[in-house]
């Protein structure tokens, strides 16, 4: 057995004081140890260190922070006849964008699905009400309606990360990339950070495994930037990156007016936001914060600002996040590749982490234990000239499915896609009885790729004959 293995990375380690990684150093095999080091590699010790500090003073200026935020103007929906000529205008803008293919998709899907327990890639789990279609099979129906009807392929980059990069691509394959070019998607695989004790030490998994987790849906753009992704689309003349969550079907990712109004404004990054449904609704609020356009995350936002009305009794920060962003490739570049004057900054997340004993027995903690690190994508927003934010109505662009039951859970997904389905069946004159929330007696379903949108619901129901809906029907 070479006694060399590792012997830099070690040192450093040591030097570092994380020396404790290598503890149980003399009981591993070769495998053992190799694996170990090659994991130790991927670690870059200063950022690391530097990440941590700045997540913990991070930690401590949040609460002093509060004093210098106010709500965030935005682009509201169109309520009179000035802003709905607004809206058309930024609608064929984007189009525009749309059939000259200056727009790629962009979908995270790195996350470890914690809260949902399911055991697999989340974008493979069912989710339509009748024929249960994967989320990302939702999405590629989506995307094709999209390139049909403007005439342009539409790349689609995929983020993974570790945990889930393989059985992503796998499920994809299987699947035949749901009728979509194989050559239009490319995976990308976000960075790991290392699972932490608040002093710092690095948190052993297993005597050979250091305990790691996905870098944050910030780590999109270096994983875009590092893994080409963003030289390929300035090459290819697409000029806005549209990131939506994996873990939303209703997502509009190609909906031209957003596209369209975050062109016209200049904006390097627009985000699109909604109310918030109450005070408690676990999503981050837009606001500006000491004059730049910021997300705070509902775990950060103090009961109180939550809770403050306005005196029309709405909500003074009520702009929600609702995880969809406009994104300019050079700006992402720039991000990912972390110049000294553009870095997002780590947020500490106190959590259980699996872990060993002194002997090397697995330990699972009964509270947290130790800190994963993540950088967030909306922190980009300080960085972005003319950032923008623009509503949407919700309920035809927000129902995410993130626990395994109660709010925003398969049930309320598949519900809110049914109302969605119920909607635009009743604009046209379908037969259908709903309960006062707008949910339909019966499951049906309509897909992206017999229409888009309700306009072209309208048109494709004529064209098949106004056929009446009944349980189980499906529209394709
Ligand atoms: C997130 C937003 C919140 C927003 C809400 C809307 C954060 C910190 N907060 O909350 O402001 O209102 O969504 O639904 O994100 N992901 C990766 N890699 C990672 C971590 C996450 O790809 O390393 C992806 C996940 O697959 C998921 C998404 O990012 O698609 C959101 O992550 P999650 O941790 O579930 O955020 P939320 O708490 O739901």
């Amino acid at each position: 057995m070479s006694s060399n293995l590792g012997q830099e990375t070690r040192l450093a380690f040591a030097e570092a004081k994380q020396g404790q990684v290598f503890r149980f150093w003399d009981k591993l095999n070769q495998v053992e140890r190799e694996a170990l080091v090659s994991q130790a590699n991927q670690i870059d010790l200063i950022e690391l260190r530097e990440g941590l500090q700045q997540a913990l003073n991070l930690d401590l200026s949040e609460a002093q922070s509060f004093a210098n935020i106010k709500p965030t103007p935005w682009i509201s929906l169109p309520a009179d006849l000035d802003s709905e000529h607004c809206w058309k205008d930024a609608h064929e803008q984007g189009e525009e964008l749309l059939r000259k293919g200056r727009v790629a998709a962009f979908t995270v899907a790195g996350g470890q699905g914690t809260r949902l327990g399911y055991n697999g890639p989340k974008g493979a789990y069912p989710v339509t009400p009748v024929t249960k279609k994967p989320l990302f099979q939702v999405f590629a129906e989506k995307l094709k309606a999209a390139e049909k009807r403007y005439g342009k392929n539409i790349l689609w980059f995929v983020m993974t990360s570790e945990a889930n990069h393989s059985q992503t691509k796998e499920f994809f394959n299987q699947s035949n990339y749901f009728g979509i070019s194989s050559s239009s998607i490319r995976f990308i695989q976000q960075g790991m950070m290392p699972a932490v004790l608040e002093t710092g030490e690095i948190i052993l998994e297993s005597p050979s495994r250091i305990a790691m987790n996905p870098d944050g849906h910030g780590g999109s753009f270096r994983a875009l930037a590092n893994s080409g992704a963003t030289e390929e689309m300035i090459k290819k003349g697409i000029e806005i990156i549209s990131y939506f969550q994996v873990d939303n079907p209703l997502a509009p990712f190609l909906e031209p007016s957003f596209l369209g109004f975050h062109a016209s404004t200049g904006s390097q990054m627009s985000s699109r936001a909604a109310p918030k449904t109450g005070p408690e609704e676990k999503v981050g609020v837009f606001c500006l914060r000491n004059g730049s356009l910021t997300v705070i995350e509902y775990s950060d936002l103090p009961e109180k600002l939550a809770c403050h009305m306005q005196s029309d009794g709405t909500l003074t920060f009520k702009a929600g996040n609702l995880a969809m962003h406009a994104i300019d490739p050079s700006f992402a570049h720039k991000l990912g590749k972390r110049t000294h004057d553009c870095k997002l900054p780590f947020h500490a997340a106190r959590k259980k982490i699996p872990t060993i004993d002194e002997k090397g027995n697995p330990v699972s903690p009964k509270k947290p234990n130790g800190i994963k690190l993540e950088t967030f994508v909306f922190d980009a927003l300080p960085f972005a000239k003319n950032p923008c934010v623009i509503e949407v109505s919700r309920q035809d662009a927000f129902s995410p499915v993130k626990n395994a039951d109660g709010i925003d859970s398969i049930l309320t997904c598949q519900a809110d896609q049914l109302r969605k389905f119920a909607r635009w069946a009743r604009a046209v004159g379908a037969e259908i009885d709903t309960d006062a929330s707008g949910l339909p007696s019966i499951n049906f379903e309509i897909s992206a790729g017999f229409a888009l949108d309700h306009e072209e619901f309208a048109l494709r129901w004529e064209e098949v004959g106004k056929p009446s809906i009944l349980e189980g029907t499906v529209f394709t």
